[in-house]
């Protein structure tokens, strides 16, 4: 299922995630820290509002009653509202919470009175909802003193210190785990591109086996993986021309034997197929040469490269020369062998030229990181179960066999390998309109 939103890259995700968590321990802190801010400034109004409260019911219980009239005159308006009953009152208004009302009454009787001045009765309630608390205090003469306060709303983001600190410390949170992820992703990219280079060049240099444990032991497993892929390939190849060099001595022998045959006819036959063998040996190890000198990459023109392919090979078949042409880009920058990736496309071109009478070579602009060359000629083409099979060692057509082209059918596979060796690759097939047609891709 594809989550909309959620991005592609491992260091985008990671830090997404990471964001959302310190963004969700950021809000619970912003509560806690709030909640514990509002409780405290909330003790501090209630502290307030009781001396003022008890400042006043002082001077009531002090006063006759026809003095309290005026007393009580200041308090008809502002925030802390007073007025006497004869009556209990009875506000619509909840109890206070327990923690709260004790608050208030250690605030009360910690004014001192003298014991006859006590309150007979208090009734403490209030919403903090709504902003109120109400006071009831019963008057030694059993009047009843009603106090309304209005406590201001407690907004404890509201400062710019608390703001700014909050800024500061999200930004910092932030660039911190953000350096983070990328440090903790930046393996993954190291490993990504010597597993390229490494598809490119066996004998790629080595990762550094430096880092943290688990960096430094996959880099340490790629390592020895590469390592063996290259033992793997060096003993094939040793083993390929070790092959071919033995076989140089017997066939040397058979020819002497040859030699002393009677019948003229067989022996210059014999001699014909010991001398195919023999070039197919000396082929052999000469692959074998090319494979075990390792050639260094280095940036070359590939457009300048196929152009001198082309000009050679119209040089060498003047009377087909205008058959044997470049389309493409003036200049194509890639890293490459440049001798090893000149034999691979001459082989090609080569091909095209004894097989099909000529050769279009066209270069296609990078795409995807990918540059294509195309290679096409307008012979009689190759039959389609034979297009893959060509590739291999010493495959050769029909027609190529009885035609003495003097090929040995190793320059298909050996551009094949080449290409391979470049993170490339070559097939061949069938144009509509007749031919044949070599696709050659190869990594910038
Ligand atoms: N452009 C082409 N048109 C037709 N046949 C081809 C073409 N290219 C290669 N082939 C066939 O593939 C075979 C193998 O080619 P290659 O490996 O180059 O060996 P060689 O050229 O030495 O015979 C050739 O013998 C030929 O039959
Ligand atoms: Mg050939």
């Amino acid at each position: 299922m594809r989550v909309p939103f959620w991005p592609r890259s491992l260091a985008a995700r990671t830090g997404l995630v990471l964001l959302l968590g310190l963004a969700a321990v950021q809000g619970a802190g912003l509560v806690v820290y709030s909640l514990d801010r509002i409780g405290l400034e909330r003790i501090a109004q209630l502290r307030g509002v009781t001396t003022r409260v008890m400042f006043l019911y002082r001077s009531l219980a002090r006063a006759t009653p026809e003095r309290r009239d005026a007393l009580l005159a200041p308090w008809r308006k502002g925030p802390l509202r007073a007025s006497l009953s004869r009556t209990k009152p009875a506000p619509n208004m909840a109890f206070l919470p327990l923690q709260m009302r004790q608050i208030l009454r250690a605030g009360l009787f910690a004014v001192p009175l003298p014991p006859r001045l006590h309150p007979q009765g208090a009734e403490l309630r209030g919403s903090f909802a709504r902003h109120v608390v109400f006071i009831g205090l019963e008057l030694p003469d059993g009047t009843w003193l009603a106090v309304r306060a209005h406590l201001p709303p407690i907004r404890p983001w509201h400062s710019p210190d608390f703001l700014l600190s909050l800024l500061l410390m999200t930004a910092l949170a932030g660039g911190l785990s953000w350096w983070a992820v990328r440090r903790l992703v930046a393996p993954v990219a190291t490993l990504a591109e010597a597993a390229e280079r490494l598809g490119r060049d066996v004998n790629a240099d080595p990762l550094s086996e430096t880092g943290p444990t688990e960096v430094a032991l996959a880099a340490a497993a790629f390592n020895t993986m590469a390592s063996r892929i290259r033992r793997f390939v060096e003993d094939r190849t040793f083993m390929l021309t070790a092959i071919g060099h033995d076989l140089r001595t017997p066939i040397t022998r058979l020819k002497l034997r040859a030699e002393f045959m009677e019948d003229d006819e067989q022996r210059r036959k014999m001699l014909a197929d010991l001398d195919e063998l023999e070039a197919m040996v000396a082929a052999t190890l000469a692959f074998g040469r090319d494979v075990t000198t390792s050639e260094p990459l280095v940036p070359i023109d590939l457009a300048a490269l196929l152009r001198t392919i082309v000009d050679e090979a119209s040089d060498a078949r003047p009377e087909l020369a205008e058959k044997i042409l470049y389309e493409g880009p003036q200049r194509l920058a890639l890293r490459a062998r440049p001798i090893a990736l000149k034999r691979a496309l001459a082989n090609l071109v080569a091909n095209a030229i004894k097989y099909g009478g000529g050769a279009r070579v066209g270069l296609a602009p990078a795409e995807r990181q990918t540059v294509r060359i195309t290679i096409e000629d307008e012979g009689p083409g190759i039959p389609p179960a034979d297009l893959d099979r060509v590739f291999q060692p010493f495959q050769r057509g029909e027609a190529s066999r009885n035609r003495e082209t003097g090929g040995t059918g190793l320059g298909l596979p050996i551009a094949r390998n080449i290409l391979r060796a470049h993170g490339g690759d070559v097939a061949l097939a069938n144009r509509p309109t007749g031919g044949v047609r070599a696709l050659v891709s190869l990594p910038l």
